[in-house]
């Protein structure tokens, strides 16, 4: 990782994320020199991750709760194993899973990416893969050229990854295929998964299938999300 002169973090709003971590922009912009100090890949990971977060997004603060006591899980246990291990840094990897839950609109994605810009403002490493169910669908479809069993291999075997929209495509022998392969493949290893899904609570198993359900059942922890589609209200 590269040293990163200091930057304004209230122009990237990352003032509240901050705050919510309990560090300060004093902090955030320490000039130690030193690139493995949690200020610098503090802000290493951030310029990284603004380029990566969709514009709608970009000045996401997570609302529920449960996305910091998650991130402060993962940072905690990825410290742990850095003062034991001597490494350098800490990174994020193995741990638990959320799972957010609602209907259309309610700000899924939203607290999704803010998690994302939240984790990267800590100073512990996290290499996100983020996708939706849809667009892996369509990445993995056998097309001549690409090699879809590595491609669904770098999903697999992401640190953290994000699944966006989990049970919205349209089901068939492939998708469910994948959602069972990938999701045990994160089960088993204890990979840490941020899954979004429209889905009811009480039929996740009528949607994707009660082994997935059950897996998905054990491994994360389920955030409900309620309220009104706040699309319709910004058009109102
Ligand atoms: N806490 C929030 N503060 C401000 N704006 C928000 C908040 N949560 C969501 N929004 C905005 O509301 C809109 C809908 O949010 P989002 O896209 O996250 O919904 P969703 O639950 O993922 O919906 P869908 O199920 O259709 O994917 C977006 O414009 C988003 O930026
Ligand atoms: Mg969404």
């Amino acid at each position: 990782m590269q040293w990163t002169p200091p930057y304004d973090p209230a122009k990237h709003g990352l003032l509240p994320l901050l705050a919510r971590q309990g560090r300060t922009a004093n902090w955030f912009n320490t000039d130690d020199g030193d690139p493995y100090g949690e200020p610098n890949v503090a802000r290493w990971s951030s310029h990284r991750t603004a380029k990566t977060i969709p514009f709608i997004y970009r000045r996401a603060v997570a609302e529920r709760p449960e996305i910091s006591n998650w991130l402060n899980t993962l940072t905690a246990e990825a410290r742990k194993q850095q003062a034991q291990r001597g490494a350098p840094v800490a990174s994020v990897g193995r741990g638990p899973s959320l799972l957010l839950l609602g209907p259309t609109g309610v700000g899924k994605t939203y607290e999704a990416h803010a998690a994302i810009r939240e984790l990267a403002i800590t100073g512990v490493v996290a290499r996100w893969t983020v996708t939706t169910a849809a667009d892996l669908y369509a990445k993995l479809r056998v097309r001549h050229g690409v090699d879809s069993e590595a491609e669904f291999q770098k999903y697999a075997t992401s640190t953290i990854l994000l699944i966006d929209d989990l049970g919205a495509a349209k089901i068939s022998e492939f998708t469910e295929d994948i959602n069972f392969r990938l999701i045990n493949h994160r089960y088993e290893n204890a990979l840490p998964t941020l899954f979004t899904s429209n889905v009811l609570p009480k039929e996740l198993t009528a949607r994707l299938g009660d082994r997935v359900a059950s897996r998905l059942n054990e491994m994360c922890q389920p955030v409900v999300i309620t309220g009104p589609d706040r699309r319709r209200a910004v058009a109102a």
